[in-house]
């Protein structure tokens, strides 16, 4: 994940936002998070409602955790694949495909494998459904990075199937 602007899938933010967002406002342990763009009535009801958009708790757990949980994250390396695992020939066809003709290269830019800056696109553009994209700040999609994409073959890949 080194080296990408936005982390999470729908683009409310990076690692650091996600660790905040989820330690806060799902695991609901004692911290500081604060979003303004959740404090609207009409889209995020339950945000408004929890006051979770501006959670300022007495006591802070999680603040002096996101320094180091971010850096570790930096460093872990997408997975590589088994040895054998797949077929390499036809690796090497796919991959010649990707960076010319199939054009996946223009947006999966190697070696990030998501664009440089803001990778976010409409669902419009992407032929696909904006169920998702609709619920974000900036109702739009993140190129997602491909690096260890063979670790969830089983479950599939897309929105649909979340990540
Ligand atoms: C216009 C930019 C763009 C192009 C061109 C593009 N992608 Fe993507 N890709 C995206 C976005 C945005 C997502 C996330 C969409 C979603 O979640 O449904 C994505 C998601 C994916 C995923 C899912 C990854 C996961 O973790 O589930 C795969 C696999 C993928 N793209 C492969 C390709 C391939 C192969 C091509 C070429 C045939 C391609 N992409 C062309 C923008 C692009």
């Amino acid at each position: 994940m080194a080296g990408q602007n936005l982390h999470t899938w729908t683009g409310w933010g990076s690692i650091p936002y996600r660790n905040a967002h989820v330690a806060n406002t799902q695991m609901r342990g004692l911290g500081t998070f604060y979003d303004p763009r959740l404090n609207g009535p009409k889209k995020f009801p339950i945000a408004v409602k929890t006051g979770d958009w501006n959670k300022r708790d007495d006591e802070d757990a999680i603040t002096s955790k996101l320094a180091p949980l971010h850096i570790y994250q930096l460093s872990l390396a997408a997975p590589s694949p088994p040895a054998g695992s797949f077929d390499a020939k036809a690796a090497t066809r796919g991959s010649r495909l990707f960076n010319s003709r199939a054009r996946c290269a223009t947006c999966h830019v190697p070696p990030l494998y998501t664009e440089p800056g803001w990778a976010m696109h409409t669902a419009e553009e992407m032929g696909i459904d904006d169920v998702q994209a609709s619920r974000s700040p900036d109702e739009r999609y993140a190129t997602r990075r491909l690096g260890g994409l063979w670790t969830h073959q089983k479950g599939g890949f897309y929105h649909d199937v979340g990540s």
